[in-house]
């Protein structure tokens, strides 16, 4: 039996792979495509479709696309959310020598692809970035507040960036494969900044180009970014400056667990103002009460990636919170004990170390029995 011929090879490798986040963008990602075809007609491409799965059918819309065009792909992740990380996986599956990364939700201007492309193929620069801030760009219809909060951001990345780049909190850009494969061992992962992340993440300075777009209004659903974001912009910051001695994981968790001191001498001191109950009694309600605050903060800030959500995970994740922070406060007791008797340490010094422990204890151990990885 004959095999019938395939195409040729030529025809179906693509140039440019384009990257598309997604995240409940089921009535974009159509017209998306189809903007995309128009835009790149006469350039090999494929577009990779990341999403977080997704609850509103976008899995389905792309699947529609994948069935009637070869050049549309998906990568769905489970268990995960993230657009610093779905981005990287997108560019990581994808092997053309270009790479584009492009929101789903129209925002971004899709028609200056092909300008972008051709900046590369130059051979020149490294990484093109579309800019709101460039001359000819804009922030589009985005109101006082946000542009101000982004104005800021934008300087406190000026702070770890290598590149020089007006719009380093852009979502859309295009990079070589080399240079992207220079930074990637590098990112921190951290929420929503990932060209940040890469400038911040390369060995050397890349050789950057802007080209500038109009921010467009958001056509059909509503964006994913909320305040705490503003907490993982932070931690991103952190993990670039000080990442190399402490994760900023783990800056989180104590930043966090000295809030819970705060919480915990506040329960003390209403029950011992109001006299009751006995101070073992109040000092065990205050230190639960602690634990319990200490629980719902980092689920939401530090494990947002990996937040437990519905009651049974939430309650099972607490039980265990508790369990591995009792065991930590043990160890944080005996460390103390065993060095201020035993070794004549200072009693702030046995005390600081017991803490030291305890936290690192805590950290470790919540990180596999409550918020384990999947
Ligand atoms: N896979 C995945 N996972 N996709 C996500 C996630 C996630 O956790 N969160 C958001 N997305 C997708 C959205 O579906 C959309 O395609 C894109 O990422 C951007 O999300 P928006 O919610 O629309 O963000 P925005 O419009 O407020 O901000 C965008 O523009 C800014 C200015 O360029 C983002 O691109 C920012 O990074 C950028 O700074
Ligand atoms: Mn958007």
């Amino acid at each position: 039996m004959t095999l019938p011929p395939t195409p040729a090879p030529e025809l179906s490798i693509p140039e440019l792979s384009v990257i598309v986040p997604t995240f409940n963008e089921r009535d974009n990602v159509g017209p998306l495509y189809d903007a995309l075809v128009a835009a790149l007609n006469g350039i090999a491409f494929e577009v990779v479709f990341v999403d977080d799965d997704s609850s509103d059918g976008t899995r389905d819309a792309i699947a529609a696309i994948a069935a009637r065009d070869g050049r549309a792909r998906l990568i769905h992740r489970i268990g995960r959310r993230g657009l610093a990380t779905a981005v990287t996986e997108g560019l990581l599956s994808a092997s053309a020598p270009y790479l584009a990364v492009i929101d789903a939700d129209m925002q971004h201007d899709e028609r200056v692809l092909p300008e972008m492309l051709a900046i590369l193929r130059g051979g020149e620069t490294d990484l093109v970035v579309g800019s709101r801030y460039a001359a000819g760009g804009s922030i589009g219809g985005w109101d006082a507040r946000r542009a101000r909060v982004s104005a800021v951001a934008t300087r406190l990345a000026r702070l770890i960036s290598r590149a020089d780049i007006s719009d380093p909190m852009s979502g859309f850009f295009a990079i070589t494969r080399p240079a992207f494969e220079s930074a990637v061992r590098g990112l921190s992962g951290q929420g929503y900044k990932i060209l940040l992340d890469i400038c911040a993440s390369t060995p050397r300075p890349l050789r950057t180009a802007e080209v500038a777009y109009d921010f467009r209004t958001r056509v059909a659903g509503e964006s994913k970014l909320d305040t705490l974001i503003v907490w993982e912009y932070l931690l991103l910051l952190a993990d670039k400056l000080f990442g190399h001695v402490v994760p900023a994981r783990f800056l989180s968790f104590l930043f966090i667990g000295g809030l819970g001191v705060f919480v915990h001498m506040g329960a003390l001191a209403i029950m011992m103002e109001a006299g009751y109950p006995p101070f073992v009694w109040a000092q065990s309600i205050a230190a639960g009460l602690a634990m319990i605050f200490n629980f719902f903060v980092n689920n939401t800030l530090t494990y947002r990636d990996r937040r437990l959500r519905g009651f049974g995970p939430v309650a099972k994740g607490l039980l265990s919170f508790i369990a591995a922070c009792s065991i930590g406060a043990i160890a944080n007791v005996g460390i103390a004990n065993y060095l201020f008797a035993d070794y004549r340490y200072m009693w702030w010094t046995a005390g600081l170390a017991g803490i030291l422990v305890g936290a690192v204890w805590n950290y470790a151990a919540t990180s596999i029995v409550t918020w384990r990885a999947k």
